[in-house]
């Protein structure tokens, strides 16, 4: 019983710093970071600087990765994020948001 509970534990902490790793690979192999960097604006707001904005907002997750696919400009400024290439998949785009949001 008890070891059960602490395999499940560590699989749980381990699922996660799994996804934040595979978020971040994603983001430097998809190149976001070639316009985003984590703490400061660079052609693009930082990503902390995205995550707090929505921290709040239940529909950020689907809302951001229609915008990460399809590109857009006009909430940060008037630098548009182009549409990103259909080599990369939508569900590594939810991957990458997931991660994105989860940065404090
Ligand atoms: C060529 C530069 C460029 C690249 C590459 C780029 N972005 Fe952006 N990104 C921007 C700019 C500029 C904005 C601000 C757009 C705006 O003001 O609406 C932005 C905004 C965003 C936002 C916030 C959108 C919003 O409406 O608040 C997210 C999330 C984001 N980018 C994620 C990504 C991800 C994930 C990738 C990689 C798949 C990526 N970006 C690649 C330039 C880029």
């Amino acid at each position: 019983m008890y070891f059960r509970f602490i395999a499940l534990l560590a699989a749980s902490l381990f699922a996660d710093n799994a996804l934040a790793a595979n978020g971040e690979e994603l983001a430097i192999n998809s190149n976001c970071m070639t316009c985003h960097a984590l703490e400061q604006k660079a052609l693009g707001p930082s990503l902390k600087e995205i995550a707090a904005k929505y921290r709040n907002d239940k529909s950020a997750q689907t809302a951001l990765e229609r915008k990460v696919r399809n590109g857009g400009a006009g909430t940060w400024g008037k630098m548009p994020m182009p549409a990103t290439p259909k080599s990369i998949s939508d569900s590594d785009i939810k991957s990458i948001v997931q991660w994105i949001l989860s940065l404090k």
